[in-house]
């Protein structure tokens, strides 16, 4: 190996594992042309929960900053995260409707899509892959890591095999949680760059603190990108510092592209963004510390702290322990799926209610009955039939691709939206976040004055 390429993540995922994905456009603009000149191969900078925060919390158009932002980067590639069929939002969407998303994702200026779905379907990704080829952008198809006793090197290699022959432009092995060790990486990575022709970007998180040995490991193995965040987003449940790996590949005699005084312009700048949030609470400095338990547990920190938080408003943050040794037991339940949005979220929640209840199973979120019914997809390991039947008793069970049973949506929903429909991009916010979309929209196009507004709009309805 005598060169990688280097995804800055700051834009994105840096932020969003660090203060909720709370950084603003204004925030991130006076340095972009800069980032522009730093040699990344990407800049990580929209989907996952960018788009829900802009509109939610920072009342701004999602798709303001992806333009504004493409203005400034004429010589880098703009990467967006995309959940498959579910988009960027919490259900599967129909496929019209996805195609309609990409189609004004590329138009806009994304350059590559990295896609996944939660349950590694590959059904899941075949509309997005298509609408991703029309439109002529890059499908990076993804993995989602994780471990369990079906999760093994044999089953990463055939599903990293078809992702290649369904005509991936990349692959990435994503580790949201930051289990991924070297020892496994030494092992994987060139299993899997065995079966592929394209290149294979690995996506870590610093959470455990192992992310640097694995990303030295992985380097050595044969991946080919690898992603990092500036230095004052770095580490902690972000990823490791861009400015230290460059330093370090770089006296290995590994080319990065990188332009180690930009990056130093880079961090400068981000120090300040970074203080700012600090001071106003916004970044908890926690969540910049190493926590091994995610190693632990396996457990991604992010669904430790909603665990936590979630336990805390019931008032029972004594039985955060018992919760914890619950979630294995639901995910083995659930046929062991990776536990990432939105699985994360269902799982921790039926192990909340396992325990509350003290009785297993006694209350099942409808999301658990959809997942059993095979609306999410295919389950990576078999679910116990008994098991499932005293979850959905007769209802039927489809085992055919779950976005073929819904039917085009996009005009029907223009529709509902009327006059607040300027756009396609307004249908699309309205389609993703159908309240907070609607209300963002209400108050860019009727409010005569912002200042009172988001009260006005509560009132109406009601939430
Ligand atoms: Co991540």
């Amino acid at each position: 190996m005598t060169e990688i390429r280097v995804n800055e993540t700051v834009l994105r995922d840096a932020h969003q594992s660090l203060m909720a994905t709370r950084m603003s456009t204004d925030d991130m603009l006076p340095i972009v042309e800069k980032m522009d000149q730093a040699g990344y191969y990407a800049l990580e900078m929209w989907g996952g929960a960018t788009y829900d925060s802009a509109i939610r919390f920072l009342n701004e158009d999602p798709w303001e900053r992806l333009r504004e932002i493409r203005k400034r980067t004429p010589n880098t590639k703009l990467m967006m995260l995309l959940r498959g069929q579910n988009l960027i939002g919490y259900r599967h969407y129909a496929d019209d409707l996805v195609d309609k998303f990409i189609e004004n994702a590329t138009k806009n200026g994304i350059d590559i899509f990295r896609i996944f779905d939660a349950l590694n379907d590959p059904r899941n990704l075949e509309a997005s892959l298509k609408a991703i080829k029309k439109y002529g952008a890059h499908a990076q198809l993804t993995i989602a890591y994780t471990t369990s006793e079906v999760h093994t090197v044999e089953y990463y290699k055939d599903l990293a095999e078809q992702y290649n022959n369904m005509g991936a432009d990349s692959i990435c092995l994503k580790d949201m949680a930051g289990i991924l060790t070297p020892a496994v990486a030494r092992e994987l990575i060139p299993a899997i760059k065995e079966v592929i022709d394209v290149p294979l970007n690995l996506h870590t998180h610093a959470t455990s603190s192992t992310a640097h040995m694995t990303y030295l490991t992985a380097v050595e193995a044969g991946v080919d990108i690898i992603d990092t965040a500036i230095s004052p987003f770095a580490e902690g449940t972000s990823q490791p510092a861009t400015e230290s790996m460059a330093l370090a590949f770089e006296e290995l005699g590994i080319d990065t592209h990188l332009d180690i005084d930009v990056l130093e312009e880079i961090a400068d700048y981000f120090k300040g963004i970074r203080d700012k949030y600090l001071e106003n609470g916004t970044l908890d400095p926690k969540m910049m510390f190493a926590d091994p338990k995610a190693l632990i547990y396996q457990v991604p920190g992010g669904m430790l702290s909603n665990l936590n938080s979630q336990l805390r408003e019931a008032g029972a943050l004594d039985k955060y322990d018992e919760v914890l040794n619950e979630v294995p037991n639901v995910r083995a339940d659930l046929g062991y799926p990776p536990l990432v949005t939105p699985m994360s979220q269902m799982v921790g929640t039926q192990a909340v209610f396992n325990i509350l209840t003290r009785e297993r199973y006694k209350i099942v979120p409808n999301e658990i009955k959809d997942y059993l019914k095979g609306f999410y997809g295919k389950t990576p390991a078999p679910v116990d039939e008994e098991f499932r039947r005293s979850i959905i008793g007769d209802d039927d069970v489809i085992d055919f691709r779950p976005a073929d049973r819904l039917d085009p949506e996009f005009d029907k929903l223009k529709e509902e939206l009327g006059e607040l429909a300027k756009n396609d991009e307004d249908v699309l916010t309205y389609a993703l976040f159908p309240q907070t979309g609607r209300e963002y929209l209400e108050k860019k196009y009727l409010a005569p004055t912002a200042s009172d507004e988001p009260i006005k709009i509560q009132a109406r309805y009601g939430k």
